[in-house]
């Protein structure tokens, strides 16, 4: 970490203090404190003076001291009073807050907008989506924490939205916002309370509420990059509800484990589960798209630009198993994970440059809704439910050996038409070498006793994961597949959003 420094502040000023002239030098009384200052060379009025001057944020001494225009011993004395926690930041910073808030209330407004016309076409069809919505965000949820019975929405008790993945991915996000960043559950409500405007309808539980601005402050802390995936990955799970593809794919029988096993026993059941449910979807968009394309189309690079974003995110999904009391060795392990993870975006990031990009778009460049779904996921499930972590998370590292065709194509793909191929082998290759197909059973071997009702939800979070990263990749082959010249995904200039 760099060192502080004095020109970091936007205004600063000495905090309010009496000058006197001292026995040698000078002396400044903050409150019941006492300071001498001595100093040699300068003249103690001047030194005086200065002092005083620190006094006034509109100072032209502080300007000049950040043009490095003041001489040296100035320099030295604000950086001593410094040190002795003297000098305040006077920028409260409302100004900037402020106007940060009106963009995010805007950015809300614009996003419930869309989804008002999305609505309001089919109102009927969506009223009972909003309901259940709403009341999702507003439910009081002081036992979120406890361990979840039954998988969300997968039982008769969810009716006619038992097996609903659009509002599966709402409850997972909205249980990672809850956590991580409730300004979103805000800038939600907001986006909601605009669509019940727009379409003169509304829940008869809803209350309307109109948010000052005050309240508003708080969303305005988000990145606006991170607000706009949140407004956009909602108003697309809201919009697919009630479609047919906003129906899960994927079933499984779990009720019929009601004794409990090993964490090994689980692992084995996860796998067979995973394939046979593979095998059953059988080939999707993406593949077909992507073994037909030869060269570097716009949809090779939306692969490399969301398979960015989840890298870049991918060590949070560890976060909150890296707090809990473990024993030792799957403890030891996690951290091992946690290290063989950190900084793969560095390797994503430079074959994006390589394909052409531009390094600060794609950073800038909004994840699509299935691609923070998938971290956000990940990382409920961490916190939730260790076991049910441990055995989704081979679907990312890899079932058994599978081979995929598809990604191989790919990766032969970006090698041949780039030098950089090295970067995009020696990804493929880490894991591999470290072995991270082995995570899984490796974690699970160190869970000796798994109860029943674990080893459900555990199975049915590997498979809601499965169907998360095949939606995934389907919505790059969507979204950048039809593109002839590449266009990021977002809501600003020169970017487009996710239609469905
Ligand atoms: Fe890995």
């Amino acid at each position: 970490m760099e060192r502080w420094d004095i020109d970091r502040y936007r205004r600063p000023a000495l905090v309010p203090c009496e000058v006197s002239a001292g026995i040698e030098g000078l002396t400044i009384g903050v409150g019941d404190d006492a300071i001498d200052l001595s100093f040699e060379g300068v003249a103690r009025d001047e030194v005086a003076e200065v002092v005083t001057q620190l006094m006034r944020p509109a100072s032209d001494i502080w300007v000049r001291l950040g043009e490095g225009a003041c001489p040296a011993w100035i320099r030295t004395l604000t950086v001593q009073l410094d040190a002795l926690s003297l000098i305040e930041e006077t920028d409260s910073g409302i100004d900037s807050i402020t106007s940060d808030a009106q963009r995010a209330m805007a950015l809300c407004d614009e996003v419930g907008q869309r989804l008002a016309v999305v609505v309001g076409r089919r109102l009927a069809m969506y009223q009972d989506v909003l309901s259940v919505v709403h009341q999702m965000l507003t439910a009081d949820t002081h036992d979120r924490d406890a361990m979840p019975s039954a998988f969300p929405f997968s039982d008769e008790g969810s009716g006619k939205f038992a097996g609903n993945f659009a509002l599966q991915s709402l409850h997972f996000q909205l249980a990672y916002a809850r956590h991580n960043a409730p300004e979103i559950v805000f800038a939600w409500q907001r986006v909601l309370a605009d669509v019940f405007q727009h379409v003169g309808w509304h829940p008869a539980t809803a209350v309307s509420d109109d948010a000052p601005l005050e309240r508003f402050r708080s969303v305005a802390s988000l990145d606006p990059v991170d607000l706009e995936m949140y407004l956009l990955s909602f108003a697309h799970f809201v919009e697919i509800a009630p479609l047919r593809v906003g129906r899960r794919m994927t079933s499984a029988d779990t009720e019929r484990f009601t004794e409990p096993c090993s964490g090994l026993a689980l692992a084995a059941r996860a796998e067979r589960l995973l394939l046979n449910a593979l095998e059953q979807l059988g080939s999707n968009a993406y593949a077909a798209a992507a073994l037909e394309s030869h060269d570097i189309t716009p949809l090779v690079k939306g692969l490399y630009i969301e398979q960015y974003h989840v890298t870049d995110r991918f060590v949070e999904i560890l976060g909150p198993l890296l707090s809990r009391r473990l024993k030792r060795n799957l403890r030891a392990r996690l951290f091992q994970y946690f290290q063989e993870e950190y900084g793969h975006e560095a390797f994503e990031l430079a074959t994006c440059v390589a394909l052409g990009m531009n390094e600060a778009e794609v950073r800038a460049s909004v994840p699509l809704p299935l691609t923070a779904l998938y971290i956000d996921a990940y990382t409920v499930l961490a916190h939730r439910l260790p076991t049910a972590f441990f055995t989704s998370i081979m679907v990312t590292e890899g079932l058994r050996d599978q081979h995929s065709p598809v990604h191989e194509h790919i990766a032969a793909l970006v090698e041949s038409a780039l030098h950089a191929g090295d970067i995009v082998a020696k990804h493929g290759e880490t894991n591999d070498e470290l072995n991270h197909p082995s995570l899984s059973r490796l974690f699970l071997a160190d869970v000796p006793h798994v109860s029943a009702a674990e080893q459900r939800y555990s199975l049915e979070s590997a498979l809601f994961m499965l169907e998360v990263n095949m939606r995934q990749l389907e919505s790059v082959a969507f979204f950048y597949g039809e593109q002839t010249r590449l266009q990021f995904h977002g809501l600003r200039e020169g970017r487009r959003p996710l239609e469905i």
